[in-house]
């Protein structure tokens, strides 16, 4: 379990993934199909999941939001996206390393009290020129990539961890749509952060850099 734990962070030439340790998750995982399918068929029912499990809220820690609005920082973005920006760590990160004051920012959060908190921080930290969307970004993202006229210097953040079966139907459409949209191959073992990752690199400007927080499987190729 150490070992999952301290594996950070892969770096590839415009963007950057950081690995968040799911540890409990992993872990059973790597015990092979067997152990691990029948063990997560017993613990996971939608019922017994908490409101927190299913929207995927597990915020990022104040550090490692700072560490990677540094690593964005040295191209000097003018525009920065957060998709699922949860009550603001990220703003707070974005305006401690300064830089950004003048950065176009836009956000997106489904919950509307967290993205009230998110707004008022973004404001009191002084980010002048951020944009806070109480709604989905999936969907949003969508539109964006059909019209193909947004993109941005810098995306940072910690999707959601929710798995499609918990999804809401139309948040599953969304998911779903977006993999045809980049003609990839979708299942539906796929969790919704996959579909955040894919739609913001998509939504990245050549040359942009892109900082995540994801779980571990992400290095898991499902074949042993
Ligand atoms: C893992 S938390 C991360 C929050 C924040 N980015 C952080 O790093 O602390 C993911 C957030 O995504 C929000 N969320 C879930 N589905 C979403 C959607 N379809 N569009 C926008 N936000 C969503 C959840 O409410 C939750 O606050």
């Amino acid at each position: 379990m150490a070992n999952l734990a301290n594996r950070t962070f892969f770096v590839r030439s415009s963007s950057a993934v950081f690995v968040r340790s799911r540890v409990l998750a992993t872990a059973l995982r790597q015990t092979g199909p067997s152990v691990s399918d029948n063990l997560e068929d017993k613990m996971n029912f939608i019922e017994n999941e908490t409101e927190q499990k299913l929207r995927g809220g597990y915020y990022t820690p104040s550090d490692l939001a700072i560490f990677i609005a540094q690593w964005v920082k040295e191209i000097s973005p003018t525009s920065v996206l957060e998709p699922s920006c949860g009550d603001g760590v990220f703003f707070s990160a974005l305006s401690k390393v300064s830089g950004f004051q003048k950065s176009k920012i836009m956000g997106f959060e489904l919950d509307p009290v967290e993205a009230v908190k998110a707004r008022e921080g973004a404001r009191d930290a002084g980010l002048d020129a951020t944009t806070i969307h109480c709604s989905d970004f999936l969907q949003w993202s969508l539109d964006a990539l059909e019209d193909r006229s947004t993109k941005f210097d810098a995306i940072v953040g910690n999707p959601p961890f929710i798995r499609y079966q918990y999804l809401p139907e139309p948040f599953q459409v969304c998911a779903e749509a977006i993999f045809k949209t980049l003609a990839l191959p979708f299942t539906k073992h796929t969790n919704a952060w996959v579909s955040f990752v894919l739609a913001s690199m998509a939504l990245l400007r050549p040359g942009g850099r892109l900082a995540m927080v994801v779980p571990s499987e992400i290095g898991y190729s499902g074949r042993s």
